[in-house]
This record gives C-alpha cells, sequence and structure tokens, in this order.
C-alpha cells in the first residue's frame, strides 16, 4: 500500500469529516485518536517543507475573542501549508459586529456563508457551545472555550508524548499546577489519556480542585487516576519522582491581575516551581528521564527553572513544534473530500 493511500485510510478511520471538535470525546477513543496522530505523522516533513496543494479553493476562518499566540496563529500556518486560504478576525469584540452587540450564533451563521472551517476561541463555553449548535453551519474546531476544554492542546499533548515514547499505555502523567478549576488544557489532557492505558495523578489546591464533572468523566471512563489536594513540596517531590511526565497545567489562567492578590497568589504557588536540580537528581538515583510539559504561555521563572529549557526534560517547545501537524491532520481529516 502507498503512503497516499494510508494517509487516505487514517484520515477515514478519525471518523472526522465535516464534524466539529469541540471536547476530547469528538474521537471517542484510541481507535479514533490514533488514526489521528498517524495523519499527523504523515504531515510532519510536509510541515517542515513547502506544504501541499491538499485543499485548493478551501478557506478557515479564526474567531478569537480571547488572546492566543500558539492557537490563532499555529491555525493560519496549518491552512496554509495544506494549500488553503484563512480569513482572521483577532479582535472581534472590538472589530466586527459584536462590538455593536450582534450575537456570536448570528456572527458564525455568516462566516458560515464565507468558509469551509472555523476555528474559535471563546472565554464562557456554555455561550461557545450553545452557538455552534444553533449557528454554525461548518465544522468548528475549539482553540479553548474558557475553563471547559482545549481539545487542540490535548490532542497535541497526547501526540507529544506517543512520539517522544513511541506509546501511552503504561506511562504514569503527572497534572501538576496551583489551579485546576480554569486549566481547560489540564482537563483535556486527563480526559484524553483515559483512551489510553495510563496512570493520571491530578496535585493541586483543594480550593481549586478538578471540576466535578471533570472527576465523574474521568470515573464513568473508568481511569486510573488519583488526586492530591494541598500537596506539600516534598509531596510534590515524590509524585514528580513517581511520573514519567510533569504537565505544568499553567499559571497564566488564573493569575489575578491585581496587585497584591497577584503576588500574594505567586507566592502561595510557588511550591509548584519545578526545577532541573530535582529531575536531574532522579535521573542520577532512579536511571529515568522526566519529561516536563507545559502548554504555554508561562509566567517567566515563576513555574518552572529555565535552565530545564534546552535539556532532554524539556517537551515544551516540542508541543510548539507538534501541534502544527496535529492542527493540519484535524482539518485535513475534516475537509478533505468534502
Ligand atoms: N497553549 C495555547 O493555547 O497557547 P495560546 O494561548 O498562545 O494559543
Amino acid at each position: 500500500m502507498g503512503v497516499r493511500s494510508d494517509i487516505m485510510e487514517a484520515i477515514e478511520r478519525t471518523k472526522l469529516k465535516t464534524k466539529n471538535i469541540l471536547r476530547m470525546d469528538d474521537l471517542p477513543s484510541r481507535e479514533e485518536a490514533e488514526p489521528l496522530f498517524k495523519v499527523a505523522s504523515y504531515l510532519e516533513p510536509i510541515w517542515r517543507t513547502g506544504g501541499l496543494n491538499l485543499l485548493p479553493g478551501k478557506v478557515l476562518a479564526t474567531l478569537f475573542l480571547q488572546p492566543s499566540t500558539r492557537t490563532r496563529l499555529g491555525f493560519e500556518i496549518s491552512m496554509n501549508k495544506l494549500g488553503g486560504r484563512v480569513i482572521a478576525e483577532s479582535m472581534p469584540s472590538v472589530t466586527s459586529r459584536m462590538a455593536s452587540g450582534e450575537s456570536l450564533e448570528d456572527t458564525l451563521q455568516t462566516l458560515s456563508a464565507y468558509v469551509d472551517i472555523i476555528a474559535m476561541r471563546h472565554p464562557d463555553p456554555d455561550i461557545a457551545l450553545k452557538a455552534v449548535e444553533e449557528g454554525a453551519r461548518v465544522p468548528v474546531i475549539s482553540g479553548g472555550f474558557g475553563g471547559y476544554e482545549h481539545p487542540v492542546a490535548g490532542y497535541t499533548d497526547l501526540y507529544t508524548i506517543w512520539r517522544t515514547f513511541g506509546e501511552i499505555d503504561g506511562l504514569t502523567v503527572l497534572i501538576l499546577g496551583p489551579d485546576h478549576v480554569k486549566s481547560r488544557v489540564a482537563h483535556s489532557l486527563a480526559l484524553g489519556l483515559t483512551k489510553f492505558k495510563t496512570k493520571i495523578v491530578l496535585a493541586t489546591e483543594e480550593a481549586r480542585r478538578t471540576p466535578k464533572g471533570v472527576i465523574q468523566k474521568l470515573k464513568d471512563k473508568k481511569a486510573n487516576f488519583t488526586e492530591h489536594l494541598n500537596p506539600s513540596r516534598s509531596q510534590i517531590e515524590e509524585l514528580v519522582w513517581d511520573s514519567d511526565v510533569v504537565y505544568l497545567s499553567a499559571f497564566v489562567p488564573c493569575v489575578p491581575e491585581e496587585e497584591p492578590e497577584r503576588s500574594e497568589w505567586i507566592e502561595r504557588a510557588s511550591k509548584y516551581h519545578l526545577n532541573l536540580e530535582l529531575v536531574e537528581k532522579a535521573r542520577k538515583e532512579l536511571g529515568k528521564t522526566i519529561r516536563i510539559m507545559h502548554p504555554l504561555p508561562r509566567l517567566p521563572h515563576i513555574e518552572m527553572d529555565h535552565a530545564l529549557d534546552g535539556t532532554d526534560h524539556a517537551l515544551y517547545w516540542k508541543q510548539v513544534d507538534l501541534a502544527q501537524p496535529i492542527r493540519m491532520a484535524m482539518i485535513l481529516s475534516i475537509l478533505f473530500g468534502t
């Protein structure tokens, strides 16, 4: 079988054609997730070179109502590399008619007349999910809806683990940070890991623990998971040592804007800081390389020791790289042949 028929078969097996991707469950099991990884791995060399004319005449719109560096620009580059075109509304609350009170439903209905697919970010998951259902007439990919889910990050993270370890089964993944309420990336990764035979360890502050809805889904899926609340620094170090992957769940969405709350919050959260010494010591004593992931952006020097950058512990820049073929694989699986 040639590469072309291989990739066509993998696209088919994602079952994403003309579908939305709004949550991790939109690819219900590993039977659909692994083909997405396969499509992404075929696209990796294409992303790194000039691209391919696979989606001529197709247009993607980006509609981002929250700030973004990676997701919005990444979708725009991905569509360009696939031979499609892009229109971008990067500040819709200022420059679109939403500034005059037009609803998100009507905005999506209008965009659906112009484009073939929409990548969107929104601060309120209820508003966003309802508007997609009622207004969108073309597929929508969520680039993060409030504190709900971020499936693009979730599948990027799974793909990064898959590409690094060669498999996801059998690993222990620690999802660590002071606030798991708003960490949509943490929710998506935990839910995504349930498709595999992994041990999921959640560690956070009791007042900011993972939402009940996510915990219930983990239970419904019979996930192998534990939750550690208000861990001490020494407990955090033990959890790190017991892990194959430490996923820092990102401070940025949860840091208060205002002083003095900001400095107090950062002080309280400092016990979650990850340093090179800790993982290097684990390598010496346990003979294993603990991998560190982070969705970015990070607060400079607060969440982690930047000396980790450039070491084989750090996967976060690899996540940035591997998000590209994942975004391309999502767009292609949804639009190819439509
Ligand atoms: N990780 C992530 O979603 O990055 P952006 O907020 O820059 O898109």
